[in-house]
């Protein structure tokens, strides 16, 4: 683990590179406690370079064992090599020469999961962002990009198979046990996407022919035994070829793109170019392990993975400053690939959904920075909701600015612009600027500005005008760093709703440039006139959540109500019943906090109950909207002074509330929605599942609700409702006779299968109430729990700190000790997912003035620790300050 130095990166002082390394040759001779790496670079002088600089080569925890320059040993004297960097102060005063460098690594030592590691007793890489240097020295930076040829050499017996990017060329035995292969890749790369993988895993192969013809050979590399588990993968991955032909005209490259699966992940999969590597979690799965919610994430990521190959391979990023770039487009374009496979609608309330429990509190707390970042200590802290899913939201914008057809020219000439290069968020503005001849100047503030931006609206209707008046008001609240803000462009999506619930057509339009039904905000303040308006309409505003903001609408809850029933945008019919609810238990835990009884309105309460019943509706749709806003939700909505245990009070008054008055016809829709055997992971039946599952969690929680639980358990034939049943269980009835048993029965069952029983550690963790502190500690000693796997780490110890918000707030700061004891502890092994871990502190100024101190007394405990990894202390610095 390398200890912080303080050091900050920052955009404007970046400088192309002195030297470029056209080719690169590595071999490797695997061993597990010591491999021997011998790199063989082509270095070229790049036209940046004046005079004859310096090379050099960043390192991480490496040792030098040969250095050769155009064949011939270096002296000393002659070069500097520490762990961390190899520095040649005269290189060849030439075009190009050859640079061999042999270093030697532990991969059986490497514990942070950052470089060449051992997972399962299979090699693996991970090298993005900066894992390549701790396999050789390198200039590791994305605007390298290189041509690799790549041999292996390793035991048979322990290693049969033998990968890396790009084409297999070559393989054989070399005697005493040992055998080698070499690939090539075609592709110049940058670093970041360099992979190796041997061991001796089980597969599943399968073909695809690109819409030109080309065949490739599919393969997915599992643990052996677990071959079967990989079809939906497979099965994911040859529909996500299809589609980014057909939405996008993006082919495949290589005649080989093989996925692996490991065990050992600090994240849920990488794009390395032709040899993607996943965590296991997310390409495992059948009824009998993984829950609909699994299914539809292995989708999503072997897509997501896969687009990568173009956004983000064929095109990468000039610096890591860039990462929108690749990662923002990447989620768009599985996010809308995830739409045309399962439900538009239900999948962007899902991404809503996500985009505020995750981005809106980075956003609007201490760790908020821009899409595209301008300085950073640690790049590993900056794969975050931000890049990822703002980022995305951000491309979602220029598609609704520009709309599909031109959207679409304009990706095309990205690709065509920018093939092979290392690019810039500029370069991929104007594109959008050269196809649609608009200035997008005003909307790049985008990515640059961080905060989310307010905007507030009051509604008028003049009778006697016939005219119906918007006045919207944009404001961006301050963030770290940025004080003042500029205004944005925000595109405001909307529709009139008339009382026959259709849109009205209005007859002209003043005070700000509407088109498509989208008002474009730019000022500060615009004044919206529609004329030949005769009768107030209710204003459905944000469709489709058009902008990544919050709102603020004063409009009559007759209206919201109005809009929960009949606006014809599915989202913000969603939004509508969303807001009441978000309404009431705000009112709800006030109530609460002054120690008063929640009461709820007559019509929120039966509007639940139309809902669930409304058979116009999808499954899915109505289990998300009778998904009451979660307590995380609440609290932000709050803002500041949070009691969670005041919000929670408020949260379980109005789930009993929809219970007890629906309970006849939530019932019957129960009874009705018998499992379906064959099981199908389509998204129909999963939203069946999902509906059944959302009524029993509701009926569960009325006080005679555990044996309907315990029997849904019983008998449930797939992982979905039987996880379902045992949250509701152990969270509805904690300590019941029900629960403790199906916890029992789960644990014996699934006991040799660690992704299963993360389940079982996360529904444990997210058990209500002060006693979850003592059942997490006493978790730690669990068989199912491991500090070294962080799938283990984030089930138990990830899913306390965000997922338990009566636990991990304790008023007497418990749980906030129990996760700054774990972050220290794990941040020796790995800095990375420790640092993820303290980000679960960052609303901390929000909380009441009692827990506020207990956690800041936590996060000083961190601070003060000393040699602290370079990833934990830019969190809590950026934390505390
Ligand atoms: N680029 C990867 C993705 O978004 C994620 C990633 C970045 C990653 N850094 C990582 C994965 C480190 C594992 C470890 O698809
Ligand atoms: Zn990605």
């Amino acid at each position: 683990m390398r200890t912080d130095t303080g050091q900050v990166f920052r955009l404007e002082d970046y400088r192309a590179s002195d030297y470029l390394i056209p080719l690169t040759g590595l071999t490797f001779r695997l061993s597990p406690g010591r491999t021997v790496v011998i790199a063989e670079l082509t270095i070229e002088r790049s036209d940046a370079a004046r005079g004859n600089p310096p090379l050099i080569l960043d390192g991480d925890g490496l040792k030098l064992t040969r250095l050769k320059i155009d064949g011939k040993s270096v002296d000393p004297s002659a070069y500097e090599a520490s762990s961390d960097r190899l520095v040649i102060a005269e290189p060849p005063n030439a075009e190009r020469f050859q640079l061999l460098v042999e270093t030697e690594i532990a991969p059986s030592q490497n514990t942070e999961l950052m470089g060449l590691y051992r997972s399962n007793d299979v090699y693996c890489t991970q090298c993005e962002a900066e894992g390549f240097r701790r396999i050789t020295y390198f200039l590791d930076r994305p605007d390298i990009l290189s041509v690799y040829t790549v041999r292996i050499e390793a035991e048979r017996a322990e290693a049969p198979l033998l990968l890396a990017n790009g084409n297999p060329m070559e393989s054989g035995d070399l005697g005493s046990g040992r055998h080698f292969a070499v690939w090539h890749d075609p592709f110049p790369k940058p670093s970041y996407l360099f992979a190796l993988v041997a061991g001796d895993l089980g597969h599943i192969e399968d073909r695809f022919v690109t819409a030109s013809g080309r065949q490739v050979a599919l393969t997915v590399y599992v643990e052996r035994g677990k071959e079967k588990l990989a079809t939906y993968a497979m099965d994911a991955l040859k529909r996500s070829m299809r589609w980014d032909e057909e939405m996008f005209g993006r082919e495949y490259d290589l005649e080989v793109f093989n996925i692996v699966a490991v065990s050992d992940f600090n994240m849920g999969a990488m794009e390395n170019k032709g040899l993607n590597v996943f965590n296991d979690k997310y390409v495992l799965a059948n009824e009998e392990t993984a829950t609909d919610a699994d299914f539809a994430n292995i989708e999503a990521i072997i897509a997501h993975e896969y687009f990568h190959n173009w956004t983000g391979n064929r095109i990468t990023c000039r610096d890591w400053f860039q990462l929108c770039l690749k990662e923002g487009l990447t989620v768009y374009r599985d996010h809308e690939f995830s739409a045309d496979q399962r439900s538009r609608a239900v999948k962007r309330i899902a991404e809503v959904r996500t985009l505020r429990a995750h981005q809106f509190p980075e956003d609007q707390g201490p760790l908020a920075h821009p899409v595209r970042p301008r300085r950073y200590r640690e790049i590993n802290n900056f794969y975050t909701a931000t890049v990822y899913e703002k980022g995305s939201e951000v491309v979602r914008m220029i598609r609704t600015l520009l709309g599909a057809e031109q959207f679409r020219q304009g990706m095309d000439l990205y690709f065509e612009r920018h093939d092979g290069q290392a690019a810039t968020i500029e370069d991929f503005l104007k594109v959008f600027e050269d196809v649609s001849g608009r200035d997008l100047s005003q909307f790049s503030l985008w990515y640059h500005q961080a905060g989310t931006p307010n905007v507030a609206v009051k509604t008028a209707h003049n009778a006697a005008t016939q005219e119906f008046i918007l006045e919207i008001e944009q404001s961006v609240p301050p963030t770290p760093s940025e004080s003042r803000k500029r205004l944005m462009h925000i595109p405001l999506a909307f529709g009139l709703v008339g009382p026959d619930g259709k849109d009205m057509p209005y007859s002209d339009v003043d005070g700000a440039n509407v088109e498509n039904g989208v008002i474009h905000l730019r000022k500060r303040r615009h004044v919206v006139r529609f004329s030949g308006i005769a009768q107030r309409p209710a204003a459905s505003l944000n469709r489709g959540f058009s902008a990544p903001i919050t709102f603020s609408v004063a409009q009559r809850p007759e209206n919201q109500f109005f809009l929960a029933r009949h606006d014809s945008d599915p989202f913000c019919r969603w939004e509508a019943f969303n807001a009441l609810q978000t309404e009431a238990l705000i009112a709800a835990s006030r109530n609460a906090f002054g120690g008063k009884a929640a009461e709820f309105k007559g019509e929120l309460v039966e509007l639940a109950g139309a809902i669930a019943g409304d058979e116009t509706l999808e499954p899915a749709y109505r289990a998300l909207a009778l998904t009451l806003p979660g307590e995380a939700d609440i609290a932000r909505d709050i803002g500041t002074n949070i009691d969670p245990d005041a919000i929670f009070a408020a949260r379980e008054a109005l789930t009993i509330a929809i219970a007890t008055s629906n309970r006849e016809s939530f019932s019957a829709l129960y009874a009705g929605l018998r499992t379906e055997v064959p099981f199908s992971p389509d998204a129909a039946s999963a939203g069946r599942r999902a509906l059944r599952n959302t009524l029993l969690d509701f009926l569960a929680a009325l006080r005679d609700g555990a044996p309907l639980a315990a029997s849904h358990f019983k008998t449930a034939t797939n992982m979905t409702d039987r996880a379902a049943a045992l949250r509701v269980l152990s969270h509805r009835h904690p300590g019941s006779p029900e629960a403790v048993d199906a916890l029992a029965t789960f644990d014996a069952r699934y006991r040799s299968d660690a992704l299963v029983m993360d389940k079982w550690l996360m529904i444990q963790a997210s058990t209500p109430g002060p006693g979850a502190v003592d059942l997490v500690r006493s978790l730690l000693d669990h068989p199912a729990f491991s500090m070294a796997n962080p799938n283990r780490v984030r089930a138990l110890i990830g899913t306390f700190a965000t997922g338990n918000q009566t636990g991990f707030h304790r008023p007497d700061g418990a749980g906030y000790r129990l996760v700054a004891e774990t972050v220290l502890a794990l941040e020796k092994q790995n800095p990375q997912v420790a640092a993820r871990l303290a980000t679960a502190f960052r609303s901390w100024r929000a909380l009441e003035p009692g827990r506020q101190e207990k956690a800041r007394e936590a996060l000083l405990t961190i601070s003060a620790a000393s040699g602290l990894s370079t990833d934990v202390r830019d969190i809590v610095e950026r934390t505390l300050a």
